[in-house]
C-alpha cells in the first residue's frame, strides 16, 4: 500500500500521522549535482524567512525525513527547496527522481539560527555560503524585513564548478524582474559566486578571501563587528573555518535567545 493525501485520514499508519502530504509543482535540474523544486504550502504554516523544515518521502509506513532550508520567502504562496544529489544518499538518491504531481511529505513547525532575531542590528549583512548552503539565503534576500534592517546585503557562495552557481545567478535576476522586490531591493543587494575547482571570473575559497584581503577590496570594507552582522551555512569544515574568522573579528555568535553578531548552520549533505 502506498500513502498520500488520498488515504483516509483512519487508514494511515501511526509513524504518518503527523506529516503533511504536499505536490510537487515544479522540478528545476540545475547541475547532475543539484536540483531544485517546489510544492504546495500548508495554509496553516508560518516560517521566518531563513529557517528549516523536516521534509522527505514516505517509506513504506513512515516517513524518510531530513532537515531542508526553506529557499522561499514567507510571503509566498509556495515553498521551495533547493538540494543535492548523493548516488547512495537514503533520501536524495530517490528525491532526485521527483516529478511534477508527486508528493513529499513535511512535519510542521520549522525552526533555525539563520533568522533576523538572532542577530543585533547592524549596517551590511553578510551571507556566506558553499553549495546548497545558499538555500535559506534564498529565502532571507526575498525578505521585505531584510532590507529594512540593512542598509547593504551582500550574499557569497563558493561551489566547485561555474554551473553550481546558475541557481544563485538564477535568483538574482529573478529579484529584478520580479513584480514588487525591485522597489523594496533597490540596489542594496550584491552576489559574489566563486568557484574552485573550474576556471571562472572570480575564484577561490571565500575564507581565503577573507583572509587575504580580496573581500574588503570586493565589498569596500574588511569584517567589522561595529556594523557588520554575517550568517553562515555549508559543510561543517565550512562553518568551523568561517566561524574562526568571524571570532577573530572579534564577532560574537547569536542564538534565538541570545541574539549576536553572527549564526551559522550545516547545510543539508546526505
Ligand atoms: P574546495 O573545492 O577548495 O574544496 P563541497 O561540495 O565539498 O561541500 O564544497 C563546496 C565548495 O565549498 C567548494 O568550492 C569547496 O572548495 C568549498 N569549501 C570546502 N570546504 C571549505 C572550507 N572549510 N571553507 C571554505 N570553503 C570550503
Amino acid at each position: 500500500m502506498t500513502y498520500s493525501s488520498a488515504t483516509p485520514l483512519e487508514d494511515l499508519p501511526r509513524g504518518l500521522q503527523g506529516v503533511v502530504f504536499l505536490k510537487v509543482t515544479s522540478v528545476t535540474h540545475w547541475t547532475d549535482r543539484t536540483f531544485s523544486f517546489t510544492c504546495e504550502r500548508p495554509e496553516t504554516l508560518r516560517f521566518r524567512s531563513g529557517e528549516f523544515a523536516m521534509i522527505g518521502l514516505v517509506d513504506g509506513e513512515r516517513p524518510l525525513l531530513r532537515a531542508y532550508s526553506i529557499a522561499s520567502p514567507a510571503w509566498d504562496d509556495e515553498l521551495e527547496f533547493y538540494s543535492i544529489k548523493v548516488e547512495e544518499g537514503p533520501l536524495t538518491s530517490r528525491l532526485r527522481h521527483l516529478k511534477v504531481g508527486d508528493e513529499i511529505v513535511m512535519r510542521a513547525k520549522p525552526v533555525g539560527t539563520l533568522v533576523h532575531d538572532a542577530l543585533t542590528p547592524g549596517k551590511r549583512l553578510i551571507l556566506f555560503s558553499t553549495g546548497t548552503g545558499i538555500a535559506p539565503f534564498a529565502s532571507v534576500i526575498r525578505d521585505p524585513e531584510t532590507y529594512e534592517k540593512f542598509d547593504e546585503v551582500i550574499l557569497t557562495q563558493t561551489c566547485r564548478e561555474v554551473a553550481e552557481l546558475d541557481y544563485g545567478r538564477h535568483l538574482i535576476s529573478g529579484i529584478a524582474d520580479h513584480e514588487f522586490l525591485p522597489e523594496i531591493v533597490g540596489n542594496k543587494l550584491r552576489f559574489i559566486g566563486t568557484t574552485t575547482r573550474e576556471p571562472s571570473q572570480l575564484m577561490g575559497r571565500m575564507t581565503d578571501w577573507l583572509r587575504d584581503g580580496r573581500f574588503a577590496e570586493a565589498t569596500g570594507a574588511p569584517l567589522d563587528p561595529a556594523t557588520d552582522r554575517v550568517m553562515i551555512c555549508g559543510s561543517l569544515d565550512m562553518l568551523r573555518d568561517h566561524k574562526q574568522i568571524c571570532e577573530d573579528a572579534g564577532m560574537r555568535e547569536g542564538s534565538n535567545s541570545a541574539p549576536g553578531d553572527f549564526v551559522i548552520e550545516k547545510a543539508f549533505v546526505d
